[in-house]
Order: C-alpha cells, then sequence, then structure tokens
C-alpha cells in the first residue's frame, strides 16, 4: 500500500515548515493507527507518504481484504484532519493511495522502527497505483482487485498509462467494501456437475475475448443452478481480468417500463451511486465524443438527466433509434472483453426487452459474452436473439445429487440414510436440497455446522416437506417476530432492497437472523433475498391485510425518497398502489407514468393507459360518476393503437363510444376516432378512412371548439388527400387557416403546427383543382414549419415534394433535393419511423426524376427500402402503391421491363380497381402508360391506350387539371408513336399552354423537352 499526499508541495509552500511536520504527525499517526489495526506493517515513510505491507511475504485474499479496508478507514478518517486544514490554513489536505498484491521480498532494512520495507516490482507497482489514483480515491491493481472480488465493490477496469511502463494497464477504483464477509451469491457450496456447461460457457467466453462475442440463454426450473452457473462464470471471467456486468429483472417490475435495460446500463457505465451532476460527468468521460444530444438522451435513459436541460421534440421512435446506435457504437468500439449477465429475464419489462434484444443483435462482433438467465415458460425476444446459443439446465444426476448432500450435511456416519433421503426429494434441484438440509439443522434433527453435521434422529422417523415451498415457508414461520417482520416488509419491496426504503416504509430492521438463517445476504448497504423463491414464499405466505398496509407505506416512501423521480417512478408507485386495492391513486400514477412514457416508449405509455382503464372499470362498476376515469384512458389507446398496428374498432372502441355518449364526452370521441382512421388510412382502407374522416369533421364542427378543430385537422384531412376528395381538403384546409388566424402553433396536440400543414394541403387542392396560390401556398407553409419546430417542417417537405414532383407540379432541381436531404437528416433524428420513411421516400422519388444514373440508382434503392418498410411495419400502405410504380419504373430502366410491366399494370389495377383513387392514380398510370409508348409495339400502344382511357373516364366531382395536363402528354406521345404528326403537335401545343398557364414547373420542363 501507497499512502500520498496530494500536491503536498504546494502545502508546504502555503503553511511553512513548521506547521506541515504538525500536519503530517497527525496524517501519519492516523495512517498508522488504522493500518496497524487492521494487521498492516508500516513500512517507510517517503518524505511525504507512507508505505505499508499486508501479509508479506505471501499475499493473501484476507490480507488483500485487510489492506483495502485500511485504505477505506485512511480516506475516512482523514476528513476530519481535512476539515480542520481547511479551516485553519486554508489548504485542501487529500490523499491518494495505491494497492498491489503479489511477491515481495520483505526485510529490515536501516534501523529504528520505522526501518522495515519492502522491495520489488510489486511495490513499484503499488507506487503507481497510487499516483493515478483521484484525489481522496483508492486505486487497486488488476492482481489486488483479483484477490478482493466479491468482497470489495470496485469500479470498472480504467487502463491506465504508467511512467516506465510500457503498454497500459488495467486499474480498479475501489468504491467500497461489503458490510459483512459476503458470501458471493449462493456460492454456498463447491459447484458439483454441470462440467460441460461450465467447458461450453469457458469456450465463449476465450472467443469473447478474442473477439467472436455470444449471447446465451440459460434456461431451467427454479433452484436447478441458473444463477449459480453465471456466477461461476463471473468468477472465472474476473479471474482473468474480464469485467462482468449484472442486471436482474424482478417479478414486481415486470410492468416498469426501462427497468432492466436502465439497471444494466447503469451498472455498466458506473454511475450507480453517484449523484446526477457526478453521473453525467462519469458518462462523458465513459463515452467520449458523441453527439451532446445523444448523451441527453442517454441521461435521460439512466434516470440521471439534468432537470435544467431542454431536449427538442424526439419522438419515441427517434429517440430508441438513437440510443440503440449510440450503445451500439459504444459496444462495439470497446477493446475490453465484458461478460454481461441478465439475471431472471422471465420478469423482464416489455421496453427493455426490445431494447436489449436490439443491443444484442451487435454482439457477435463485440468482445462480450451475454448470459440471460430465465425459467422454461419464459419465450420472449431474449430467448430468440439470432445466432444465440441455449443451454437448458437439467436437474442434477442422483449421483451428484448425492454429492452434493454429503457436502451440505458431511460424512458422519449417523447420515448416510438421511442423505439418501434428502436427495430423493430432492429430486435433483440443489436449492431444493440446501433448504431442506437448513430445515432440518433448524429443527435441531442435524447438529453441528454446516458441511460437519450429524444426526440426532433416526433417518425414518424424520418427515421432509414434500416442495421446496413449504420448506422455506416452515423455515420462515420459525423466524422470531421481528426478522419475520422484516422479511415480510423487504419482499413486498422486490428481490432486492435497501435499508432506507424498508425503514422509510415503517420497519424497523433486524437482520441478523435473516442473515444468518441464510434467507438474505447483504450486499454493500442493500440486501437481497438469498434465492428469488424465498421472496415469493416470503410475500405469499404474509396476511393479505399486512400486504396491503406494506405496499401502501413503499409507494409512499418510494415517492417520498425522490420526489423529483416521482416521473420516472410512477409505474412502481402506481403497481403498489394497485396491489394494495388504492384504486383512485393508483389510476392517477398509472396515468402520470403513461404521460412521461409517451415521449419514450409508445408501448410502455400504452401500458400505463391499459392499467388506467382497467382500474378504472372497476371503480366504475361501484360508483357509475366515474365514466371520464374509463374514458380517458380510453381515448389515448385509440389515438395511439395506430402506431404500434393494434386493432381497436369493433369492441374497443364502441365501448368508448357507448361510454363518451352516456357522458356527452364528444371530443374525447373524435379524439379516438382519428386514431381509427389513421389505422385506416395505413392499412389501405381508404374509403372508411375517408369516411370516418366526415364523422370526425362533423363531430368537432358541432363542438365548436376551435382547438380541437384545428388539431384534428391533421388526420382528417390526410384522409381526404388519399381519397383525393380535393373540394374537401380545400374547404377544411381553409377552414383552419381561417380558425388558426396565423398562430401557427394552435392545436399542437398530435402535431406541431396544423396550419402550415393546412397550407400545404390547401396547395394541393389548388394545384389539382386548378386555382391559384398554391406555390404560395407551399412556401408559406414551409417558412412557418420550418419556424415552428423541426419535425412540423419535415411533415410539410413530405406533403409538398412526394406528390408535388411525380405530378409535374414542381421540378426536381438541385435546390428542392436540398431541401429534401435537410428534412431526411432531421427526420433520422427526430422522427418516427413513418416519417423518416416519408423523408425517404420524397428524397427517393425526387432522385428518380433526376437525370445522371447515379442519382436514379439512389432514388430507386431509397424507394426499394420505404417500400419494404412499409410493408414490413404495417404503415403508409396506402402510398405505397405509387412507390411501387416508380419502383417498376426503375427497374424498366435497369432492362428488366417485363417485369416492371406487370408490377406497373399490378399497381395501376389496385387503384383504379374498386373506384379510382386518383391521389396517386394519375401518376402511377403515367408510369405505365409511357413505359408502354417508349416499347411502340401495337400491343404496347393498343394497352396505352386502354390506360389512358381508364383515367380520362374515371368519375370525379370536379375537373381536375392535373389529370387534365397528363392526358394531353399522353395523347400527344400516342400520336406521335403512331406517326400521327398533326394530332401530335396540336396536343403537344395545348399541353405547353396548359403547363404554363397553371405554372407547373415539372410539366413545363418535359414539355419543353418534347420535339
Ligand atoms: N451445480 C451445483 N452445485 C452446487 N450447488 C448448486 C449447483 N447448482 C445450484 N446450486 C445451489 O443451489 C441454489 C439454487 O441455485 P440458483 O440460485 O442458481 O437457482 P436458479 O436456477 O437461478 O433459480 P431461480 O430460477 O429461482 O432464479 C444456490 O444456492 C446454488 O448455489
Ligand atoms: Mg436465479
Amino acid at each position: 500500500m501507497f499512502v500520498d499526499v496530494v500536491h503536498s508541495m504546494d502545502i508546504a509552500a502555503v503553511v511553512g515548515a513548521e506547521r506541515l511536520r504538525e500536519i503530517m504527525g497527525d496524517l501519519t499517526d492516523m495512517c498508522w493507527a488504522a493500518i496497524e489495526r487492521l494487521g498492516g506493517t508500516v513500512g517507510s515513510f517517503t518524505g511525504d507518504g507512507i508505505m505499508a505491507v499486508f501479509g508479506a511475504p505471501v499475499a493473501l485474499e484476507d490480507h488483500a481484504i485487510r489492506a483495502c479496508r485500511a485504505a477505506s478507514a485512511i480516506q475516512e478518517e482523514v476528513r476530519p484532519l481535512a476539515a480542520e486544514a481547511q479551516r485553519a490554513d486554508g489548504i485542501a489536505l487529500r490523499l491518494r493511495v495505491g494497492l498491489n498484491s503479489g511477491e515481495v521480498i520483505a526485510g529490515e532494512i536501516g534501523a529504528g522502527a520505522h526501518g522495515y520495507t519492502a522491495i520489488g516490482e510489486q511495490v513499484g507497482m503499488a507506487q503507481r497505483m497510487e499516483s493515478v489514483a483521484p484525489a481522496g480515491g483508492v486505486m487497486l491493481s488488476a492482481s489486488t482487485a483479483r484477490l478482493v472480488d466479491g468482497a470489495a465493490m470496485l469500479g470498472g477496469a480504467e487502463s491506465v498509462r504508467i511512467k516506465g511502463a510500457g503498454e497500459p494497464v488495467s486499474a480498479y477504483r475501489l468504491l467500497g467494501i461489503r458490510e459483512r464477509p459476503f458470501v458471493p451469491a449462493r456460492a454456498g457450496s463447491d459447484l458439483v456437475g454441470r462440467q460441460w456447461e461450465m467447458s461450453v460457457l469457458g469456450g465463449l467466453l476465450d472467443d469473447a475475448v478474442d473477439g467472436r462475442g455470444a449471447v446465451v440463454g440459460v434456461v431451467g426450473q427454479p433452484g436447478i443452478g441458473k444463477s449459480r452457473l453465471a456466477h461461476e462464470v463471473a468468477r472465472m471471467a474476473r479471474r482473468s481480468g474480464v469485467d462482468v456486468f449484472t442486471a436482474c429483472c424482478e417479478s414486481h417490475a415486470s410492468r416498469v417500463p426501462f427497468y432492466a435495460v436502465m439497471r444494466l446500463l447503469r451498472t455498466v457505465t458506473g454511475v450507480d451511486g453517484l449523484d446526477g451532476p457526478a453521473a453525467r460527468d462519469r458518462l462523458r468521460d465513459r463515452i467520449g465524443d458523441a453527439d451532446p444530444e445523444d448523451m441527453l438522451l442517454l441521461d435521460d435513459l439512466l434516470g440521471i438527466g439534468d432537470p435544467e436541460a431542454v431536449v427538442a421534440r424526439i419522438d419515441p421512435d427517434a429517440r430508441r433509434r438513437r440510443l440503440t446506435a449510440l450503445v451500439n457504437v459504444a459496444s462495439t468500439t470497446r477493446q475490453t472483453p465484458a461478460v454481461y449477465v441478465i439475471e431472471d429475464a422471465h420478469w423482464i419489462d416489455g421496453v427493455s426487452e426490445s431494447m436489449l434484444a436490439d443491443f444484442f443483435a451487435v454482439t457477435p462482433q463485440t468482445p462480450a459474452l451475454v448470459l440471460v438467465t430465465y425459467r422454461p415458460e419464459y419465450a420472449g425476444a431474449l430467448a430468440r436473439v439470432r445466432g444465440a446459443e441455449t443451454l437448458v439446465l437439467d436437474p442434477l444426476s442422483e449421483m451428484e445429487t448425492a454429492a452434493l448432500v454429503s457436502e451440505l450435511l458431511g460424512d458422519d456416519s449417523s447420515l448416510s440414510e438421511l442423505n439418501r433421503t434428502i436427495a430423493a426429494r430432492a429430486a435433483g434441484n440443489p436449492f431444493f436440497a440446501e433448504e431442506i438440509v437448513r430445515d432440518l439443522a433448524e429443527r435441531g434433527v442435524l447438529r453441528g455446522d454446516r458441511g460437519a453435521y450429524s444426526s440426532t434422529v433416526d433417518a425414518a422417523e424424520v418427515s421432509v416437506p414434500a416442495t421446496v415451498q413449504a420448506t422455506i415457508a416452515a423455515r420462515i414461520d420459525r423466524l422470531e417476530p421481528a426478522a419475520k417482520h422484516t422479511l415480510n416488509a423487504a419482499a413486498v419491496i422486490g428481490v432486492r432492497f435497501d435499508l432506507d426504503l424498508l425503514t422509510a416504509s415503517g420497519v424497523e430492521p433486524s437482520f441478523d437472523e435473516l442473515v444468518t438463517a441464510g434467507l438474505v445476504d447483504p450486499i454493500g448497504s442493500d440486501y437481497v433475498f438469498h434465492h428469488p423463491l424465498v421472496r415469493t414464499v416470503a410475500y405469499e405466505a404474509q396476511l393479505r391485510s399486512d400486504r396491503v398496509l406494506s405496499h401502501r407505506r413503499v409507494a409512499a416512501a418510494i415517492e417520498a425518497a425522490a420526489p423529483a423521480s416521482a416521473d420516472e417512478n410512477a409505474a412502481l408507485i402506481a403497481g403498489h398502489l394497485e396491489t394494495a386495492g388504492d384504486l383512485h391513486p393508483a389510476y392517477g400514477w398509472h396515468m402520470r407514468a403513461a404521460s412521461w412514457a409517451a415521449n419514450r416508449d409508445i408501448g410502455a405509455a400504452r401500458l400505463g393507459w391499459e392499467r388506467a382503464a382497467t382500474i378504472a372499470d372497476a371503480l366504475r362498476a361501484e360508483d357509475p360518476g366515474c365514466t371520464a376515469m374509463c374514458i380517458a384512458p380510453r381515448t389515448m389507446l385509440c389515438a395511439t393503437a395506430h402506431r404500434v398496428h393494434v386493432d381497436v374498432a369493433g369492441d374497443h372502441f364502441d365501448e368508448l363510444r357507448e361510454m363518451c355518449a352516456a357522458v356527452g364526452d364528444n371530443a374525447s370521441l373524435a379524439i379516438a376516432m382519428a386514431g381509427l382512421l389513421m389505422d385506416d388510412a395505413w392499412q389501405d382502407r381508404i374509403q372508411e378512412a375517408s369516411r370516418l374522416a366526415s364523422e370526425v369533421w362533423a363531430l368537432v364542427e358541432s363542438i365548436g371548439e376551435p382547438t380541437l378543430t384545428v388539431g384534428l385537422s391533421v388526420p382528417v384531412l390526410y384522409a381526404k388527400l388519399e381519397c383525393a376528395e380535393w373540394r374537401d381538403v380545400l374547404d377544411w384546409s381553409q377552414r383552419v387557416i381561417d380558425l388558426a388566424a396565423g398562430s401557427p402553433a394552435m392545436g399542437d396536440f398530435l402535431f406541431g403546427s396544423p396550419l402550415a400543414l393546412a397550407l400545404a394541403t390547401r396547395a394541393w387542392a389548388r394545384y389539382w383543382l386548378g386555382r391559384p396560390g398554391w406555390r404560395d401556398d407551399q412556401r408559406h407553409g414551409l417558412a412557418m414549419a420550418r419556424s415552428v419546430e423541426p419535425l412540423s417542417y419535415v411533415t410539410v417537405v413530405t406533403y409538398v415534394y412526394p406528390s408535388g414532383i411525380p405530378n409535374g407540379v414542381l421540378r426536381p432541381d438541385a435546390t428542392a433535393v436540398r431541401e429534401i436531404e435537410d428534412a431526411l437528416l432531421i427526420a433520422e433524428r427526430s422522427g418516427d419511423a413513418v416519417v423518416l420513411n416519408y423523408a425517404r421516400a420524397s428524397l427517393g422519388l425526387a432522385l428518380v426524376h433526376r437525370d445522371t444514373d447515379a442519382e436514379r440508382d439512389r432514388g430507386y434503392a431509397l424507394l426499394i427500402e420505404v417500400s419494404d418498410a412499409a410493408l414490413q411495419r404495417r404503415h403508409n400502405l396506402c402510398d405505397r402503391p405509387l412507390i411501387e410504380a416508380y419502383v417498376a419504373r426503375e427497374q424498366a430502366r435497369r432492362g428488366d421491363r417485363d417485369a416492371a410491366i406487370v408490377s406497373m399494370r399490378a399497381v395501376v389495377d389496385h387503384l383504379f380497381g374498386h373506384g379510382a383513387r386518383l391521389l396517386h392514380g394519375v401518376a402511377a398510370a403515367g408510369v405505365l402508360v409511357e413505359t408502354l409508348i417508349d416499347g411502340g409495339s401495337q400491343d404496347d400502344l393498343s394497352e396505352a391506350a386502354a390506360a389512358i382511357t381508364r383515367v380520362a373516364d374515371a368519375p370525379t366531382g370536379d375537373e381536375l387539371v392535373i389529370r387534365d395536363v397528363w392526358l394531353l402528354r399522353w395523347r400527344a406521345l400516342v400520336a406521335r408513336a403512331h406517326g400521327d404528326e398533326t394530332a401530335y403537335r396540336r396536343y403537344r401545343d395545348r399541353y405547353r399552354t396548359t403547363a404554363a398557364a397553371h405554372g407547373f414547373e415539372g410539366h413545363l420542363s418535359w414539355a419543353r423537352a418534347l420535339p
């Protein structure tokens, strides 16, 4: 051990020699006392520091732990001295301590009491550890860290450069000492059997260290030894200097979104136990030069966000994409190998499950071994990670069980019969065997100590409980009241619990008996149930009334302990209150949890609303006055269903409709219906979408609440656009523009700027109907959206270009492409999957209208991606036919004309099949017509003529200028293909003048290109 004073020269300069001697004298006395107390020997002074040896000449585990304790004690006890020095001399007195273990040559060198010293390479390393320790901290070399594994809490491996050493070496910060000699979790007896599993895992660990990572599922019944196996792997890893990070899922948190992923990432990043600012600094230290906004998202995920930090509106999809990318980059660039253990995945919360599955998808390219333990009933995403291995743990064999039981009992001759009884009952389940032995010892059937018992009774007279649960229950029953009370209250908190929470929930904790009985293990300042089954039994065996009381108290304690994190803890608090039967407050917390989650994960938010709805229903059964409570969460469920592809039309919606009717709540009904109509549109049921849109519009008009009307115009206008009902689009856009009266953010509950979007939709209607002013509307809408917020801007861009360019209204010039590229960048950073897909579609459509092959190729690739994504994620299916038409056009350009024509026909048939869908129908038909005309055979030309007629004859209420201008173009092309020069000229000239009259820039340039 080396102890040194930070900046001692500076201190000397400030206080002068005499005072320095005094200070150093106090310091030495203090250190000396601490070192001797813990069995160390003070060696030499190095001027301003101290060297000490523990256990020379051989370093033993115990010596290393004692050195750690001494180091901690020194840092603890220097505080009053430092405070005094600060007050009296204005100096900051701080120490660094370094520890290293290994063989040293020790002996009396020099004379006097302080003459004992140790020499050797190891001593140099201790001093170097001291030199890289933070002020006030203790740094351990890898060899010491290995010896104290389990007994001390250490930071992750830090790679440090050391004077005189070539390669950087690993060093570990000492974070604390575990309160009691820590029995590393469940390593009660030697590992029995499992050689094959250990050798497989050993091989995978070696591969991981070499950079070829793996994910392994460890599956088996409760108590069969999954955690034990994970623990053995962790030990093996630590022995070879590999970091291990563990996160446990818990039964009570299986509905708390982000619970598991947050826990894992907190340990990995080492922010546990740090306050907000320190945690954020640590995170930035670890992750280096990531995008600052991404780092804010990560802070938020880890629950260490700065309450002052402002993050722009980011859709949950984008948040998720960015976090996944950030974590994946961090893990793929991580050079040091690591083992990650996810314990008890059968209790994982849904959000964590899918995030971890994303993270683990890159594990094979990283130096990491991921172990996921779970019981056989679990079949979620972590059990199905691509390329993952699965190890199924069977019961131990008879011989193995007998060996385990012998080890637990000892080999006294009185035991052989009993051994057989226990082994038969335990049936290969090691935990059951352990519990039986504990039970028998507590009952006095066994006398002596673990591993050296003798039996007091004849084996034939011994009764053994039938199940492991019964065994545990009997053992709990035997506890003193105070211990039992503690255990019961703790079971309500969870497998792992901290003393503060327990105390705050009104329990005077009494742990000694619990620890001695092996029901609970201490870890640092927390405690953990020795086994999840102990918690389950302790929980379930309680009187309901006691449990209810505990849940209520725990909820209050969680809230009181961290009022600033109430939103993050809302789901947990809600769960406790719900179990306590406090339905009104539980409802409120679920709703609060849902609105917190709505920006983070839509699935998590829906979970909150679902719970709230269930509770509200229960309340309503007693008190019909609770109908409004039933409506609120249901409205949100319907409004967001289309985003997660849940079909809520039918019973769910009808129920809501009835409730709304009962209390006259048309606003909620309209909001819910707007969600339904989006689902219809995305699933390509556009007639239904249009019908619902009319209904919603009538409803909002009848309510007469301008904000609601403006806000809900967004989905309503979308449906009407898709149906090309241009007169409605025109009138309703106008209504929104009038109501909003220049206020860009009015009604922004679904979308940032409904007014900007209404301008874009009015432009759309105007050019289709041949009215003037559309170009100004587009410009105005874009500028307004840009001033409101980035995501609205992206959406307006995607309303302007992907229709404007294919329909020949706008030209795909460099400015347009640049504007779309910018929008795409924003969508990538902040948009949901749908906005992102729209932005990609806009760019793809623009690029396939450009001249160079390179641009068209890129456009083609984008369109394929967009089309696949829409199909896979089942959104925007109504817009997919247009994309498909242009994909086919590019296919034809690449020479696959026949196949291309087949898909074009299919698209056109689809769009003109049941009623004409002219929004995309005209441009898509144009793709087919022009490809056929290019072919030029008689058949081609007659098929083209038929397609033209189909478009021309499609019934519409109004004259559609866009259709007219296309018809002129196609007729000119057909006439030319037939060699009818006069007709050609006539159509061409009319085409030119019409395009010019309406200012359709795209058509103008195409028309100019005609000979
Ligand atoms: N092969 C083994 N040799 C010796 N002891 C074992 C073995 N397997 C398990 N044990 C012991 O049995 C007990 C239960 O094992 P463990 O906690 O690993 O079960 P588990 O499968 O994780 O159960 P759960 O699903 O409830 O978490 C532990 O105390 C553990 O040390
Ligand atoms: Mg386990």
